[in-house]
């Protein structure tokens, strides 16, 4: 056997666009019968499996029908220090931080306690089927080094920074703004493209920065272009009260992260619940991207995100389980929960758009589509498996189900991690068979 190769077969779906009506079979390539080639951690080959089969007589098998293979999901919004803030009984926002976050967040400067939950945190992801995750890591430099450190040994290509945070937190998590600044350029040099890890500049919010760290964070911006930036905008009604009192001369919430510099197509804002026209303006020609998190927005009591008026100004999109406000890991839950916040605005998302949206959909919104997200040849292999009917439930509306969007509605609406039968990373299997 030629051990250097694996072969997938099972059924794959891959988006090359965003669908954009209910039967757009345009949008994607679905193979009935089909075949992954993976070598040395990328997809050198898709398509029929008779075909990629022939090319490599030697390889293994990996015989995953009659599943679906799609591209691993991606996680646009999560927070690394807060494995253990996840379940907390909090009031809203502001409380929540206050009471059980800034406390959970200060136990990251001991790196052995980073080290430990990094582990914990990455076999989350991958059982639930993210292969890629854009994380917020705590204010202490240590928590940064366990996280990619962690990462590097799986392979995993991961984005994650130190939080920025100068003022309106426990003394032990505040850095200060040049503190913050010195240790964010030292962590892109150590971190920024060392294996598959990514750096993003991590102003935590408005709030907890001072207009000289958010100075800093815009001369990280500028120093190093190649890195993303991600905060927090118009998530509660309270913090944005507390903001405008804060800044005072700005034009709105958005405004503040605008006078520093922080916008662009490298930006990621999360939840963007409670936006002005102009806000939406400028965040369309900035080009930065509206993260949706549902399930933290229903668990804080927050709002509700609206994407047809996000997209109608012309707003880049992503969606993300914001753990720990979030209250699952699982892309598909997540999926299930931003479907029913956008039908209460009658928002009906379509099955094929919400699977277009974990996969290649936040992909684009980190610029990454060229190595992750689809099925493409030349791209990362890093795969799931999905299985629409996990469990017995599951199995029984299964046997009902007509066409591939019911299947995945189903999946979206039942599923959670016991519906990833396997996440390969870089090409190799992170779950135990069976
Ligand atoms: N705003 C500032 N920090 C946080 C955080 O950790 N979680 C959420 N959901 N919102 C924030
Ligand atoms: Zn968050």
């Amino acid at each position: 056997a030629d051990n250097t190769k694996t072969i997938l077969r099972g059924r794959l779906l891959s988006f090359h666009r965003a669908p954009d009506h209910l039967e757009d079979t345009q949008a994607y390539q679905y193979e009935t019968d089909g075949a992954l080639l993976i070598e040395k951690g990328r997809i050198l080959k898709r398509g029929r499996f008779s075909d990629v089969a022939a090319l490599a007589p030697d390889a293994p098998i990996q015989d995953h029908r009659p599943h679906l293979i799609l591209p691993g999901l991606i996680d646009t919004h999560i927070h690394f220090p807060q494995v253990q803030v996840i379940a907390s009984w909090a009031d809203q926002l502001l409380d929540w931080l206050n009471d059980y976050t800034f406390p959970a967040e200060q136990k990251f400067e001991d790196k052995a306690h980073g080290t430990r939950i990094a582990k914990g945190f990455y076999d989350a992801l991958t059982a639930h089927g993210t292969t890629t995750a854009v994380a917020y890591c705590s204010s202490h430099p240590n928590s940064v080094d366990a996280y990619f450190e962690e990462a590097a040994r799986r392979n995993m290509l991961m984005l994650g920074g130190k939080t920025m945070m100068d003022r309106n937190a426990p003394d032990a998590l505040c850095d200060t703004a040049q503190s913050s600044y010195d240790d964010s350029k030292a962590l892109i040099g150590k971190w920024h493209g060392t294996g598959r890890a990514y750096y993003v500049i991590t102003p935590r919010f408005a709030i907890t920065s001072t207009p000289a760290q958010l100075e800093a964070a815009g001369a990280l911006l500028r120093e190093h272009p190649q890195c993303h930036l991600q905060t927090h905008i118009n998530e509660n009604h309270n913090e944005i009260a507390f903001t405008k009192e804060l800044y005072p001369d700005a034009d709105d919430y958005l405004g503040v992260y605008e006078s520093f510099g922080l916008l662009g197509k490298k930006t990621l804002l999360g939840h963007c619940i409670h936006m002005n026209d102009r806000e939406l303006a400028v965040m369309k020609e900035t080009g930065s991207v509206a993260v949706f998190c549902p399930t933290s927005n229903l668990f804080l009591g927050s709002g509700l995100y609206d994407k047809a008026r996000l997209e109608t100004h012309g707003v880049r999109t992503a969606i993300a389980t914001d753990v720990g406000g979030g209250t699952s890991y699982s892309l598909l839950r997540t999926l299930d929960e931003g479907y029913k916040i956008l039908q209460l605005q009658r928002q009906r998302m379509h099955p094929l758009t919400s699977f277009y949206w974990a996969t290649r959909g936040n992909a684009e919104a980190l610029g990454l589509e060229d190595r992750i997200g689809t099925l493409e040849e030349g791209t990362d292999a890093d795969v799931i498996v999905l299985d629409a009917a996990a469990t017995p439930e599951m199995a029984l509306r299964m046997e009902t189900a007509q066409s591939l969007a019911e299947e995945l509605f189903l999946l979206q609406t039942l599923g959670d991690d016991r519906a990833i039968k396997q996440t390969y990373v870089s090409g190799v299997p992170q779950k135990r068979a069976g």
